[in-house]
């Protein structure tokens, strides 16, 4: 039946460790809810239906993803999907989970979220994970690749449409993250292994942190004000809104890894 999952897909990927924890996805969350490119998307959609993929050993993050984009859209349809049978479990507060991978159980979505999902496959897994995915996505339907540490301190997204990645975003707690390149180590799969000389991640990374350092000056302003001050020194737009969080995005071209 049509929006439902099928369970005689064969889920494509592999079991990995479920960790996962309450409130972990926020800073995603709330970049989603605001994110203008999403709020077209899911209140353009005939059907909103979002999938969380890979919530891990506990649904916790999939119903908070559920209750946030419903302030979006009431109607939002959350679905969980888990590669692990043994983690599916019944559904509640309007949100369903059922048994799929990264072919989406045979669902049409127009936004999936797979957070710390592809962080423990080769880098080589990367490129087959997203074409699979945006396959099977519905129209104008979007995909948030992301990784984060275990309190949700430090986070980085990959946002992709069926034609390829688009951003990357970067998100980070201002009182525990002492520098932006702090965020390495979170990036995702796709980028982590080119923090090196001579790629573009890399001279990102090393101009935000000069940046940042050159703002010093307005630290006693505290970093969010500091922060604001970095993203006019690189020449990036500054989120008029009232932000909790330290936040960048850039357009994918600027970190792409080179061939
Ligand atoms: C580290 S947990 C992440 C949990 C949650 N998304 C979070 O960020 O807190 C990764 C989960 O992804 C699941 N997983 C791995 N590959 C998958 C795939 N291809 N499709 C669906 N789930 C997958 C694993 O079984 C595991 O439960």
């Amino acid at each position: 039946m049509a929006g439902q999952a099928n369970s005689r897909l064969t889920p494509q990927g592999v079991i990995t460790r479920g960790t996962t924890g309450i409130n972990r996805l926020r800073r995603s969350d709330r970049w989603l809810v605001h994110n203008e490119q999403v709020r077209t998307v899911l209140l353009g959609a005939v059907d909103p239906l979002v999938v969380d993929l890979g919530y891990g050993a506990l649904p916790v993050t999939t119903l908070e993803l559920a209750a946030r984009l419903r302030t979006v859209r009431p109607d939002t349809r959350v679905v969980g999907l888990e590669i692990d049978p043994a983690r599916v479990v019944e559904g509640r507060d309007g949100v369903s989970f059922a048994r799929g991978g990264f072919e989406l159980a045979g669902l049409r979505p127009v936004l999936v979220r797979a957070f710390n999902v592809l962080r423990q496959y080769p880098e080589d897994a990367v490129g087959t994970a997203w074409s699979t995915m945006q396959a099977a996505l519905g129209p104008s339907g979007l995909i948030v690749d992301g990784t984060c540490d275990e309190l949700g301190r430090r986070c980085a997204w990959i946002v992709l449409d069926a034609d390829g990645p688009l951003s990357l975003t970067l998100a980070w707690d201002p009182f525990t993250t002492a520098r932006p390149s702090d965020i390495a180590e979170r990036l995702p799969k796709a980028l982590i292994h080119r923090n090196v000389p001579g790629e573009r991640i890399h001279g990102l990374l090393i101009a935000a942190d000069r940046a940042w350092a050159t703002a010093a000056t307005h630290a006693p302003f505290g970093p969010r004000v500091r922060w604001r001050e970095t993203l006019r020194l690189l020449g990036l737009a500054d989120p008029r809104r009232r932000m909790r969080d330290c936040v960048l995005t850039v357009p994918w071209s600027s970190v792409a890894p080179q061939a």
